[in-house]
């Protein structure tokens, strides 16, 4: 590869999830979608020295540690997802330079990790001339995840890669889902690290703890993203946004709330949403509300005045957004 590798850039989009975060780990439906204009850009360039290093640079990538090699131990994530790419890929180890830009807030449950090893998986592809079906990458990026969350269900990997609205199953997999009417999402921060591996955790102890009760409310939340589905794709956001709100309540149960994201919720709802909930991980983050669209300012408003840190928008319709 070294001799041949020629510059090359790719990116891949933020997620939000819209239902069904944390009972997809158990088997239960989720629906997911990107956020495209929230972007991770990776840069691949040869060196011109021959020292066979590899050199990651950029900002905002407080989560990573910068490798001095490719053939170090796979404790870093973005070496390891270099060492994952020769090794699928049959070839040696880059002698590039690689540059990561990501405008995603790091642990905000926007799926940055991921977004990171996609565009860092493309880009390599990309400047070796080797073609990385989409599939192939979902199982890289699927990969890299374990190593950010232990446990991860796929559903962040699969949006981020097909950039496409999903509804999820660990068991089948995903469905590309239709958009009967576009509709607006804001997406606010809360400033709070929302750290998923932590809050997944503590999920499963809960439903050690307390079995019978864990495994009703993960199933009512099956039961909310089946509902969405239907919502989504008959083009119902107000049916959307209420069923959005129960499954806030539902996280509130798993414990994977906070007093912002709860501040938050309350104040979007106030303000005329039709819906909204924590998204992600929990416990910080972001969270979202489903919106009219004549509302729009008035809830970005609203939310900034009960202290959110970014309001970011999205408009979810089929294809890409
Ligand atoms: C994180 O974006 C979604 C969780 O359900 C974890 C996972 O699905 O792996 C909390």
């Amino acid at each position: 590869m070294n001799g041949n590798v020629r510059a090359a850039r790719a990116s891949a989009p933020a997620k939000v999830i819209l239902l069904g975060e944390h009972a997809v780990v158990y088997g239960f439906p989720a629906i997911a979608v990107p956020v495209s204009s929230l972007r991770v850009f990776a840069e691949v360039k040869p060196n011109s020295l021959p020292d066979r290093e590899l050199r990651i640079t950029g900002a905002g990538l407080e989560l990573y540690s910068v490798p001095s090699s490719v053939s170090e131990q796979a404790d870093d994530a973005l070496a390891y997802t270099v060492r994952l790419f020769t090794q699928m890929m049959s070839v040696p180890p880059p002698n590039v330079t690689i540059t990561i830009d990501s405008h995603i807030p790091i642990a905000g449950g926007l799926g940055s990790g991921a977004a990171v090893t996609a565009a860092l998986g493309r880009a390599l592809a990309l400047a070796s001339d080797i073609s990385l079906p989409d599939h192939l990458l979902n199982d890289l990026v699927y990969e890299v995840e374990k190593m950010h969350h232990g446990t991860p269900s796929g559903i962040d990997n699969t949006v981020i890669v097909y950039e496409r609205p999903i509804y999820f199953t660990r068991s089948a997999g995903y469905d590309l889902l239709t958009i009967g009417t576009p509709f607006l999402l804001l997406i606010a921060d809360t400033g709070e690290k929302s750290l998923t591996r932590t809050a997944v955790a503590d999920v499963r102890r809960l439903r050690e703890a307390s079995p019978n009760r864990t495994e009703k409310v993960l199933s009512a939340i099956g039961d909310l993203v089946t509902q969405a589905r239907q919502a989504i794709e008959s083009g119902d956001p107000q049916k959307l946004g209420s069923l959005m709100t129960e499954n806030h309540e539902l996280l509130c149960e798993l414990t994977v709330s906070s007093r912002q994201l709860d501040i938050l919720v309350k104040a979007a709802r106030q303000a005329g949403a039709w819906g909204a909930k924590l998204s992600g991980g929990g416990r910080g983050g972001n969270m979202i509300a489903l919106v009219p669209f004549d509302l729009e300012d008035a809830v970005r408003q609203a939310l900034y005045d009960a202290g959110a840190v970014r309001v970011f928008r999205t408009v979810i319709e089929s294809g890409l957004n």
